[in-house]
């Protein structure tokens, strides 16, 4: 497997600073722990912080369990990421609706040769959270970024034995 092009996965969020960076770390963490020829990177919905370093809280609350977001910077999503990325993650179900909607229009304007990208939920095969948002902590306390840790370790793990099945078989 290890001489094949890795799998490519993005994570997504609104602002690309707290949740999707978050994910993106803890989702390579297992996939790596799993041995996986897997790569993930985030984005976000919007532009509001391009560039930014991921939010000091959701920086403290990773640290405190073992996870570095320093070295990640935001960026927004982009057609050529429907062609660039294997799969892409959605963190709740509005930023679902709004990537279904670029899908709609990568499909459009590149055709469903070079589109490759499957899109779904994060919390897709998670049955602790089955189909759950992970809700936005960026307005709350301490106990939301906590939940996004939680969410994303559940989440992540479920994904990797997702995507040990399928990779296996390719
Ligand atoms: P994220 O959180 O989508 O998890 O990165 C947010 C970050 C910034 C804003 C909203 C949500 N904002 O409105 O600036």
């Amino acid at each position: 497997m290890s001489s094949q092009t890795p799998y490519k996965v993005l994570c997504v969020c609104l602002g690309n600073i707290c949740r999707s960076p978050t994910a993106e770390v803890i989702l390579q963490h297992f996939c790596d722990e799993h041995q996986l020829n897997v790569t993930v990177d985030s984005a976000g919905t919007s532009n509001y912080h391009p560039n930014a370093a991921p939010d000091a809280r959701s920086q403290k609350h990773a640290r405190q369990r073992g996870y570095d977001l320093s070295m990640l910077r935001a960026r927004q999503i982009k057609l050529q990421d429907f062609i660039e990325f294997d799969l892409i993650l959605a963190m709740d179900h509005e930023n679902l609706s709004d990537i279904h909607a670029l899908h709609h229009v990568a499909l459009k304007t590149y055709g469903d040769i070079q589109v490759k990208a499957q899109v779904y939920l994060m919390s897709e095969h998670d049955q602790d959270y089955p189909k759950q948002a992970l809700p936005d902590p960026y307005y709350g306390g301490n106990s939301g970024f906590e939940r996004v840790l939680d969410q994303c370790e559940s989440s992540s793990l479920a994904w990797a034995l997702q995507l040990k099945q399928q990779l296996g078989r390719r």
